[in-house]
């Protein structure tokens, strides 16, 4: 079976970092820094998402995360909480200059915040607000300008619990991840629940989507963050 990295592979030459990757794989898509995926990078560097939240990766999708016309995820734009009570609509397209499409995988959407109940202390970090699978892609061949992909027959693991920061703590990130099997596996997956939201049923401080991710062999393919404050500060 063809790993979920083969065929998303980039070639060595391109991106020196990834030069681990075996040499015989097919490049199918090229991402020079500039490029929609490296911007997404430095957004989530520049917001300690990466590596407080999530190890350094190249996403090859992008991520919408939308609770009305008005109200979306766009990278650290901040929200009001009350925009943000229901369930949003999540959906992926490749990113640009990426062909990342795998239709038989199984991908699995996360939302988490680390700063809780403050970026200066966070003790309960990670609270896991949001984990949903069972998610079949498909292209949308119509829209030949942009492909964009349907996740559908979402299965919840942890419902979602909407962003509800404390008084006076100041900005909370709400981090959104999608995540692939990392072994390429078209499997259905059997994924652990977390026994709390609190660290993410580790109770580690600390823990969180990084460690439930890697104890179920996922590894992340696209992100997008809010912030989101009580209005009492
Ligand atoms: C597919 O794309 C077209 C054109 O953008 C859009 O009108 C349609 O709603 C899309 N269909 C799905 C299932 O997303
Ligand atoms: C999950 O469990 C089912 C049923 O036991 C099995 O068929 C499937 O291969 C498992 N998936 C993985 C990725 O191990
Ligand atoms: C892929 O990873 C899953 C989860 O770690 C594991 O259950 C499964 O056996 C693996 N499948 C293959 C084909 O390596």
């Amino acid at each position: 079976m063809a790993s979920y990295l083969t065929r998303f592979a980039i070639p060595a030459s391109a991106v020196p970092v990834l030069a681990a990757l075996p040499a015989e794989q097919k490049p199918i898509a090229v991402q020079v820094p500039g490029s929609e995926a490296y911007k997404v990078q430095h957004e989530l560097k520049k917001a300690e998402i990466i590596p407080t939240v999530i190890n350094e990766f190249l996403p090859s999708f992008v991520l919408d995360a939308k609770w009305s016309s008005d109200n979306y995820a766009d990278l650290g734009n901040t929200l009001k909480v009350d925009a943000a009570q229901d369930e949003p609509s999540i959906k992926i397209h490749p990113i640009s200059g990426s062909s990342a499409l795998a239709d038989d995988v199984t991908y699995t959407i996360t939302i988490t915040d680390p700063d809780a109940p403050s970026r200066d202390d966070p003790k309960w970090s990670e609270i896991c607000h949001f984990i949903a699978t069972g998610v079949s892609v498909s292209t949308n061949i119509s829209d030949s300008s942009s492909e964009s992909v349907t996740l559908s027959g979402l299965k919840e693991i942890m419902p979602y619990k909407a962003p509800g920061p404390p008084p006076k703590t100041g900005k909370h990130r709400y981090v959104f991840l999608v995540f692939a099997p990392a072994n390429g596996t078209s499997d259905s997956l059997n994924l652990t629940k977390p026994a709390d939201r609190k660290h993410w049923g580790t109770g580690k401080e600390g823990n969180g989507v990084r460690d439930w991710a890697l104890d179920n062999g996922l590894e992340p393919v696209a992100a997008n963050f809010i912030y989101a404050q009580n209005e009492e500060q």
